[in-house]
């Protein structure tokens, strides 16, 4: 069986930007694949290295929403970065490979690179060796499981891309050691915010958390963004300007076609259509919701899950490491 790594950073709840970008093609693929999930709490460390409990908190939310979202820990295994100390000396050994003006190019990392300055001033000021580097320690977690694919959001193609570079200059100094990871994207790698932004991100102030109540997604869905040229309720609109369409249609609405048809003759009020997908988002995040009430209410059990899966990681990486000291000539005692 074909082996998947992938993972997020503990920083935050996961929403339906997560939830479309990768979490959905990772549920699905889990039956097929051996499966890794892991909790990146090393990498979150490399933004959050002041707030320790923000990380340590959102390890436990993420394993929660992990499990929420559908990840069957009968099939996956869901385990801690840090708890596997292995990956960190790889790490190690990769930064060798890697320049530091590569990982300035690195589109990603470039881009929150640009974030920082702007929010603490000059590069040289605010950004760590840790945090540029934090694709290096990726490829690490990636390779260290032999990972062959990857399913991510758009965004981590780049590190991909970095990890595969890694893999060949690896494998062409020290010997065949790695095999190259590719990304699996999904169908809809970045869905659009309500308000209409090309993202849906927490920073961006306009994400719908799988873990949402009723209140807060009514709230959300009635400030959406439609059609600006349609004031009066009976107005015709264009429904592919609209974000409450866009959702509808997201999430699968099987009445699309009449939406469509109603709103362009007009016959249909944006109110209306706006509580109907207030309906349509809850059924959808019911089951997940369910699923998350059950898990709060039996930590014991996501406790077991995270051992058993971070145990399971570890395991595999040590045989690995074996290989990459061996082909590193670092075998000293062996
Ligand atoms: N960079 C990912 C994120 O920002 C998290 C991550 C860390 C990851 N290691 C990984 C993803 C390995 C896939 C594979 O959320």
């Amino acid at each position: 069986m074909k082996t998947i790594i992938t993972g997020d950073r503990p920083t935050g709840r996961l929403h339906l930007g997560h939830y479309f970008g990768s979490v959905q093609n990772r549920v699905k693929m889990q039956y097929d694949y051996d499966t890794y999930i892991l909790i990146a709490d090393v990498q979150a460390l490399t933004d959050n290295f002041e707030n320790p409990q923000k990380v340590r908190e959102n390890v436990h939310e993420l394993a929660l929403d992990y499990l929420a979202a559908g990840i069957d820990p009968t099939h996956s295994h869901i385990y801690i970065q840090s708890c596997i100390p292995e990956v960190a000396e790889l790490t190690v050994y990769f930064s060798n490979l890697v320049t530091v003006s590569r990982l300035y190019r690195n589109p990603t990392t470039k881009h929150e690179v640009g974030q920082k300055t702007e929010l603490f001033g000059s590069d040289g000021e605010s950004i760590t060796y840790g945090f540029l580097g934090y694709p290096v320690s990726q490829a690490a977690d990636i390779t260290a499981l032999d990972g062959d694919y990857v399913p991510v959001g758009e965004d981590q193609v780049p590190h991909i891309e970095q990890t595969r570079e890694i893999v060949r200059k690896f494998n062409t100094i020290y010997g065949e050691t790695f095999k190259e990871p590719e990304a699996v994207l999904s169908e809809t790698p970045r869905i659009k915010g309500l308000d209409g932004n090309d993202k849906m991100g927490k920073s961006l102030g306009n994400a719908i958390y799988l873990a949402d109540t009723e209140e807060e997604v009514s709230k959300k869905v009635m400030s959406a963004v439609t059609d600006p040229s349609k004031i009066k309720k009976d107005d015709p609109a264009n429904p592919d300007i609209c974000m409450v369409y866009y959702y509808h249609k997201l999430l699968n609405n099987p009445n699309l076609d009449t939406i469509c048809k109603e709103c362009k003759a007009g016959s249909r009020g944006c109110v209306a259509c706006k509580k109907e997908l207030i309906k349509v988002m809850m059924e959808f995040l019911k089951p997940i919701q369910e699923r998350r009430k059950y898990y709060e209410e039996h930590p014991e059990e996501v406790e077991r899950i995270l051992q058993e899966g971070t145990a399971s990681a570890r395991e595999r990486t040590k045989e690995v490491m074996k290989r990459v000291r061996k082909n590193m000539k670092l075998d000293y005692f062996e």
